[in-house]
């Protein structure tokens, strides 16, 4: 487990676009899992530029986000596939067929679930997955308590998540409550893992995730089992670090690092 503090959100943006940029070009046909929210807008603007002012080529990349809302459809402006769509999609060159969010208005969640996992597994497993982080500790929507072995399926949101995502909505009612959601166990088995957060109300769920033992409580902190995960971090969201200088030691004395640092 990698941890990168940096001073500013667009430096968030910056270093983890260019890891998705550089698992694209070693492997251009790559899997790439994707996130909602506020927290990657700045990585997928960036993405937007690679493509259109350096050639980064999505032509052969496919997609699978992590959620979506139950009940609403693909053209409703809260959905996560509009959300993709207006952020990322239209502004690159995506086959649209490639593209996977999951279904918020199937007639058959259970089916569709079960098609989603099999789908990952047909284009070969997810290389890198882009998370965010609730401040419940949530990854993906699951919420606490979710199983880390947890697969796709539909998940009842916590309150803490409708209160952080009634911003988005009109009124806070209006925010739907349950989500389908990839599984804790479903995201784990991506082959690399990058999780971005930033500001002072990730702090807490950031050190858990991190800093404290790995609980279903904490589904963030799932990635402590990974193999390959990195954190990019703003100050605040570090705020509550322990161990924070080391983090900062650690990345100053990486082989490769600049010699003043
Ligand atoms: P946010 O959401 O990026 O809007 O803070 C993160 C999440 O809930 O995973």
């Amino acid at each position: 487990m990698e941890v990168v503090i940096y001073r500013t959100y667009e430096e968030i943006s910056m270093a983890s676009a260019a890891v998705v940029a550089d698992v694209i070009n070693s492997k251009p046909n790559m899997v790439l899992g994707l996130a909602t929210g506020s927290t990657p807008l700045g990585l997928y603007t960036e993405l937007i530029r690679m493509h259109k002012e350096e050639g980064l080529d999505f032509s052969h990349v496919s997609t699978f986000n992590l959620d979506e809302y139950v009940g609403l459809s693909p053209d409703h402006p809260q959905s996560y596939h509009y959300f993709m769509h207006e952020n990322l999609f239209k502004h690159i060159n995506i086959e649209p067929q490639n593209v996977h969010v999951p279904s918020g208005t199937t007639s058959n969640y259970h089916a569709f679930c079960q098609w989603y996992e099999n789908r990952i597994e047909e284009c070969g497993g997810i290389d890198l997955q882009v998370l965010g982080i609730g401040s419940d500790g949530h990854i993906a929507f699951n919420e606490p308590g979710s199983s880390l072995g947890s697969r796709t399926r539909i998940k009842t949101l916590s309150k803490e998540t409708i209160d952080d995502n009634a911003r988005f909505f009109d009124k806070r009612e209006d925010v739907p409550i349950y989500a389908i959601t990839m599984g804790v166990g479903t995201v784990l088995e991506a082959r690399k893992l990058i999780l971005l957060a930033n500001g002072a109300n990730k702090a807490k769920a950031i050190t858990d995730a991190i800093e404290n033992p790995v609980s279903s409580m904490c589904t963030a902190s799932a990635l402590q089992l990974h193999p390959d995960s990195t954190l990019f971090l703003d100050t605040d969201a570090a705020s509550q670090l322990k161990m924070r200088e080391y983090y900062e030691w650690i990345q100053a004395k990486k082989p490769g690092a600049p010699a003043s640092s």
